[in-house]
């Protein structure tokens, strides 16, 4: 019985050195101090021993268990640190790794000259109206009195989409199309893009304007001086100068261009302004009686004035960009900085 245990110990010993995994140390306990294990054959054959070696043999046999179980223990436990450890390593967090950095979104410089003129205008008690891209002849040209031969109507500035379809080259368009359904007094401005054949570093086939009008039975001139004063300065600093040049187009008479003294120089004359120390920046004009009567208004009755811009030429100057073309290429590095 001896020798059996001494080397049933020396077997588990050797077993459980070189059990690598923790499922080998379970197989080993499992065999040999399990419930059908070899320590419990042995305890079984105690019985076939003489009634006086049972005790000694019984104690025998419980400390070679005892000492092979706490072997298992020692190993299990080992076996349980290092998987712990194993876990903690892989759901370590690395703190000081930089964070993922989410990029603000920004309103294009476009839209956003386009908001100012827009909240300027609402202050003044103007609604928006708006129009379609593709339009018809009738209110791009014909309503707005642009005679059959202008040189507007011209394949070289219009894009014509076929019939009496065209891509509307204004937001004057937008004009006749509120007046139509719209009876006096409003006041209106028209925001959209609009298209011609043009391109060049100054000029784009696809652009924006700001269409405006007002229309009432005694407005003037004076109306029309005042509201867009308001407007420039507002848009360009209360020390903006502006001027009235006579003008024309078909649909306002009289008509005006209208400078304002030059951003870059405040006057003095540069490469912007062509040394004359002015910026052109707005069409304008009186209301022609011949829109009211295509609308069905009465000319002897209404009165309007008429303005337009481009928000393209309004961005470049507060921004003092230099290139038309940067506003369309989309380049993150150019529309970040704004
Ligand atoms: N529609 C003109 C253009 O695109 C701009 C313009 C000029 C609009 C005078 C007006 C105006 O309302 O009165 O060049």
């Amino acid at each position: 019985m001896i020798e059996r245990l001494e080397s049933l110990l020396k077997d588990a010993r050797e077993e459980l050195a070189k059990a690598s995994t923790k499922d080998l140390v379970l197989q080993a306990k499992g065999k040999y101090v399990g419930r059908k294990g070899e320590v419990a054959s042995l305890l079984k054959d105690l019985g076939a021993l003489p009634p006086e070696e049972r005790k000694s043999a019984g104690e025998a046999i419980n400390k070679v268990k005892t000492l092979i179980e706490s072997e298992i223990e020692r190993l299990l436990s080992g076996f349980l640190e290092s998987e712990k450890e194993g876990k903690l390593r892989k759901e370590r967090l690395d703190i000081t790794l930089p964070g993922r950095f989410v990029r603000p979104g920004k309103r294009h410089p476009v839209t956003q000259v386009m908001d100012e003129i827009e909240d300027i205008f609402l202050g003044l008690g103007f609604d928006i109206a708006e129009g379609p891209e593709v339009e018809l002849d009738y209110y791009n040209f014909e309503a707005l009195n642009f005679p059959p031969d202008h040189p507007a109507r011209d394949m070289q500035d219009t894009f014509f989409v076929g019939g009496d379809l065209l891509l509307r080259t204004h937001t004057s368009s937008v004009q006749p199309r509120v007046m139509e359904k719209k009876a006096p007094p409003f006041r209106i401005i028209a925001p959209g893009t609009v298209y011609r054949r043009d391109s060049d570093i100054t000029h784009s086939p696809m652009f924006h304007q700001v269409e405006g009008f007002m229309v009432d039975s005694k407005i003037t001139f004076s109306d029309l001086k005042g509201t867009l004063t308001h407007f420039l300065r507002s848009l360009f600093g209360s020390r903006t100068a502006i001027r009235f040049r006579p003008s024309f187009f078909p649909f306002t008479e009289p008509s005006a261009e209208v400078d304002i003294s030059c951003v870059i120089c405040k006057g003095t004359g540069c490469r912007v302004c062509k040394g004359s120390g002015w910026l052109e920046i707005l069409g304008a004009g009186m209301i022609h009686p011949n829109v009211f009567r295509a609308v069905k208004y009465d000319p002897e009755a209404c009165t309007g004035f008429a303005f337009g811009l481009g928000v393209e030429r309004i961005a470049m100057l507060k921004f003092g960009i230099d290139d038309l073309r940067l506003l369309f290429e989309n380049d993150l590095r150019f529309l970040q900085q704004f």
